[in-house]
């Protein structure tokens, strides 16, 4: 990074070297009003990579201009396409790629750069990427992704950090079983098989709506595909696709379940619109079963009336359309504060408790023994300074720091929060919190805690 601060579209700035960001809250303050929900991060970053298999000028609509979707804008910049962010939440994107080889300065900043390795591999024969490595949740191994490629008949090797994979003469279709549904794995063979000779089958394939809307977008470039938000996906590969020049994201479901979890726990009356409810089931019936009735659900918005008191459940994060992992931070927030006992177990990632820690520090009583965690409810949390570890369990922190007692501090935001979540501070402060930002060095973390 440079030493400048360096300015991206939409008035997000990056800080200068030893800089952070930190949130201080002052809690108890109700949510009212309405808040429009932006679009998937987690299908803009797979649809942004699927643009290198369009050509001519697409406009990408509902990408929400977060700090990862400017990184994957980054990568695709060095690849020779041209990406502008426009104002709306648009992105403009055109050209063609020049290079097969993503830059490690780039691609250590997000795991899900590594997607781009299935369309460049089926554009070029192919890509070379940095291997991602693992993250502060887990290990995650890319190990599916690359034996999928191999069954497509591309040959991979490890050279100086990068996976490097061939295909000089095209992939072919190929039957393909993951151990598990991930969801990165099943986009990125998707994108490699569309432009792949003969058919493909991904057995075990993930059935998250993010997975459906990456098809959904390849699909309206003729890419044929069947078999999406089903465990079994088929696709004839296409000599060519046809260019597109529109396509539009689906909203965030994990954002519309931060705001709405916050909504019951210290909301007045708030509105969550541009929403997809049905990707929200799970969610809501785990909080009808802990008691919550009053959540309005109607087409595209879910009306939330405050809370007083809700009882400990159980929830065990699944795979779509099982309870969501992103949001078992959120969750364990909301729980902390129940009436009785509650039990988290985190399936998807090992080591996705990190948040605990920090929880404990504003007066939660939370126990963990491997994957499970086992929830105490308290009356109320009080404000303390605690540190953002990634960008989900940053966001359960703001949700504590709104409902806490007193004044919290949530550190390195823009290191994690604003990975995915689009001025959190405005959108919330427009909500009646008291939430600013303000920005410290490293060394100087906390502060007198004084507003
Ligand atoms: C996507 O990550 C999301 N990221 C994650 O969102 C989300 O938590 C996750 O799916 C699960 O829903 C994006 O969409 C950009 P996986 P991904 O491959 O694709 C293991 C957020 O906060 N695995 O479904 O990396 C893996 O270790 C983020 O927005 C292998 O073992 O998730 C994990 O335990 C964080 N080998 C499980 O599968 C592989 O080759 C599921 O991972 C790939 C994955």
């Amino acid at each position: 990074m440079q030493e400048t601060d360096f300015l991206e579209p939409n008035n997000i700035t990056l800080n200068k070297v030893g800089m952070r960001d930190k949130f201080i809250i002052e809690g108890r303050h109700k949510l009212k009003g309405e808040i429009d929900i932006w679009g998937s991060k987690n299908a803009s970053l797979p649809i942004m990579a699927a643009s290198l298999l369009n050509s001519g000028d697409l406009i990408l609509d509902n990408v929400p201009p977060v700090k990862d979707n400017l990184t994957m804008a980054e990568i695709l910049r060095y690849l020779g396409l041209s990406v502008e962010f426009l104002e709306g939440d648009k992105v403009l994107i055109k050209g063609e790629p020049k290079g097969y080889r993503a830059p490690y300065e780039l691609v250590s900043r997000m795991r899900a750069s590594f997607e781009l390795m299935g369309p460049l591999l089926a554009y070029f024969g192919e890509a070379e990427i940095p291997y991602p490595g693992g993250c502060r949740i887990g290990l995650r191994p890319v190990d599916l992704h690359i034996k999928g490629f191999e069954s497509l008949g591309a040959e991979i090797t490890v050279d100086k950090g990068f996976v490097c994979a061939r295909a000089k003469k095209g992939l072919k279709g190929a039957k393909i079983h993951l151990d598990k549904p991930s969801v990165g794995a099943t986009r990125n063979i998707m994108m490699a098989a569309v432009l792949a000779q003969g058919e493909t089958i991904i057995e075990n394939a993930a059935c998250e709506p993010e997975v459906v809307d990456l098809g959904n977008f390849l699909k309206s470039m003729g890419a044929e595909i069947e078999g999406l938000g089903t465990s079994t996906i088929y696709i004839k590969g296409k000599k060519e696709l046809q260019p597109i020049d529109y396509y539009k994201i689906i909203p965030d479901r994990i954002a519309a379940g931060t705001f709405i979890i916050a909504g019951i726990m210290i909301g007045k009356d708030l509105v969550i619109k541009n929403i997809e409810p049905e990707h929200l089931q799970s969610l809501f019936i785990k909080l009808k079963e802990a008691g919550v009735n009053s959540l309005q659900i109607r087409d595209r918005e879910v009306r939330v009336k405050g809370e007083k008191v809700w009882k400990g459940i159980e929830v065990t994060t699944m795979p779509y359309p099982g309870f969501p992992t992103d949001l078992q931070p959120q969750m364990m927030v909301f729980l902390s504060l129940a009436q009785g006992t509650s039990l988290i177990v985190e399936t998807v990632f090992e080591n996705r408790f990190l948040h605990v820690g920090e929880l404990l520090r504003l007066g939660a009583k939370i126990s963990i023994d491997g994957r499970t965690a086992l929830i105490q409810g308290v009356e109320k949390l009080k404000g303390a300074p605690v540190e953002a570890t990634d960008l989900r369990a940053g966001a359960a922190l703001v949700l504590a720091g709104l409902v806490a007692e007193g004044v919290t501090e949530v550190l390195d935001v823009d290191e994690h929060i604003d990975r995915g979540y689009v001025a959190l501070e405005e959108k919330l402060s427009t909500l009646g919190a008291n939430v600013k930002r303000v920005s410290y060095e490293e060394g100087k973390k906390v502060s007198d805690l004084s507003l």
